[in-house]
């Protein structure tokens, strides 16, 4: 080759290297992104493995886990801090529920917690399945896992897929664990640092509904992960200029995000130009394929929430559905 062909080879070459090399879409976040709402739980019982390795299937961008810490501080997870609505607990261990009645996944180890049997969604006073059209209560065998379990998952089928997909975590309820005397937020940065999870750059989101322990997450503890500030109560959004000090993202109920007019047509509500404004991504829960609200269809509401109100990613049980609706908009 000559050396007037020289710098043309290199360019080549460099082309080459670009299009070989798996683009990492979600690291810069310019791409509307899919998160796997506890797995895709549309198809399998929320939070188990089986149906983290079924959103990995799908291609999503990030796939969440809900995070409580267990009685010898192992964080499991699950979504909330009882145990009763999925799982077999209160026939396992029926002498172990507290006063109220509920059965607390703090008083027990985790060895105890892997004995349990995990299904569907129910509601622990009638036995009803919470989404009836939705894997059978009762069947499979599923089980609790840890956060460590679910990261070797991903990174280990990111590994042998080639694929970059994320983790998006969630810190719940710190005052609760605070007044069991455990700092979870403590305890769940120390993994995702030893599993190389510490900046932005590392594909993990961490979100948490408490502001005041978000905050925290990023002074006291001068974390450099992404972080989304979950905003429950409509008056929250008010304070988007204070959490833009902190947080780099928002998680809004989807209803705070657009709303209907006279004329009975969805419009964006402001928040997402303010978020937009101050820095702040968007991603509002939760997508629900057999629970799509006011809409006229599932496809309705991802257009309305995706294309109408132009935010940056979602949370939905059905990522497979979100994952082709997008490549259909791209
Ligand atoms: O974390 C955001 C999304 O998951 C909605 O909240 O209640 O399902 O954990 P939740
Ligand atoms: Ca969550």
């Amino acid at each position: 080759m000559s050396c007037k062909n020289y710098p043309l080879f290199l360019w080549l070459l460099s082309l080459i290297i670009i299009s070989c090399k798996p683009v990492n879409k979600t690291t810069t976040m310019t791409k509307k992104i899919v998160i796997a709402h506890r797995g895709a739980s549309g198809y399998l019982p929320e939070h188990t493995l089986e149906s983290k390795a079924m959103a990995f299937g799908m291609n999503v961008n990030y796939i969440e886990q809900d995070l409580v810490l267990s009685k010898d501080n192992i964080p499991i997870v699950i979504h909330d801090i009882y145990l009763d609505d999925v799982t077999n607990v209160a026939e396992k261990y029926p002498e172990r529920k507290r006063v109220d009645n509920r059965f607390y996944v703090i008083d027990f180890t985790y060895n105890e917690l892997k004995e349990l049997k995990v299904v569907e969604r129910f509601n622990p006073i009638t036995g009803e399945q919470v989404y009836p059209n939705r894997f059978p209560k009762n069947k499979g065998t599923f089980r609790l896992h840890s956060l460590s379990e679910e990261i070797e998952l991903i990174k280990g089928l990111n590994k042998s897929t080639g694929k970059n997909i994320g983790i998006y975590p969630e810190i719940k309820a710190p005052k609760f664990h605070q007044k069991e005397g455990k700092d979870i937020s403590k305890i769940v940065l120390n993994i995702l640092s030893k599993y190389g999870y510490t900046s932005k750059a590392d594909n993990c989101i961490l979100q948490c509904f408490n502001a005041k322990e978000l905050e925290r997450i990023r002074k006291e503890f001068t974390s450099n992960l992404f972080l989304v500030q979950l905003i429950e109560h409509p008056e929250e959004t008010k304070k988007l200029t204070h959490f833009a000090t902190y947080a780099d993202g928002i998680g809004p109920w989807y209803k705070q995000v657009v709303l209907k007019n006279k004329q009975q047509k969805w419009e964006p509500t402001s928040l997402v130009a303010a978020a937009h404004e101050l820095g702040l991504k968007v991603h509002p829960y939760t997508l629900r394929a057999d629970d799509f609200g006011d809409f006229k269809s599932f496809n309705e509401m991802m257009e309305t929430l995706l294309i109408t109100a132009n935010v940056d990613g979602v949370f939905t049980d059905f990522p497979d559905l979100v994952v082709q609706f997008l490549k259909k908009t791209d």
